[in-house]
């Protein structure tokens, strides 16, 4: 079986992007991260990154068709896009929502999220590690045990 991850705008400069918020690992090393937590399972990782909504949501939809979950990062799109909800609403797979930085300690429009009500896990500030717990838990909500 296989998880999507799917990364939004500006994840892509991970590793160089204020790194003092975000830390220093790169996107690669999030997904290669990701990827091999989920082999302890025998879980699969598509990852996919855009920094286009459409894009984001075109991901989710097909993710229907080959994937048993979901994590997502949508990044800014977090506080502004009713539109990825309602994709993840749509397709109904479990979904885990990671945000690298405790955005509850950052600025006001950082503290509402659209996805958050249709999540089914939201982890917020354990840096890119968050990834790795999100992998665990959405290994647990599918019964998948450690290969
Ligand atoms: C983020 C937090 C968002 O507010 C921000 O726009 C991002 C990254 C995080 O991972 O902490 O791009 O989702």
């Amino acid at each position: 079986r296989r998880i999507l991850l799917v990364n939004g705008p500006n994840l892509n400069l991970l590793g160089t992007r204020e790194p003092e918020v975000y830390g220093t690992d790169t996107l690669a090393e999030v997904e290669s991260l990701a990827a091999r937590v989920a082999a302890e399972f025998s879980l699969e990782v598509r990852a996919v990154q855009s920094n286009h909504e459409g894009e984001l949501i075109d991901a989710i939809h097909a993710a229907r068709e080959d994937c048993a979950a979901i994590i997502i990062n949508p990044g800014a799109f977090t506080h502004t896009s009713i539109a990825i909800r309602d994709a993840i609403s749509g397709v109904e797979l479990p979904t885990a929502e990671v945000h690298i930085s405790n955005v509850h300690a950052r600025e006001e429009f950082r503290q509402h999220s659209y996805l958050s009500g249709v999540a089914a896990c939201v982890i917020v500030g354990c840096g890119v590690q968050g990834y790795e717990f999100a992998v665990r838990r959405i290994a647990a909500l599918l019964g998948a045990s450690p290969a």
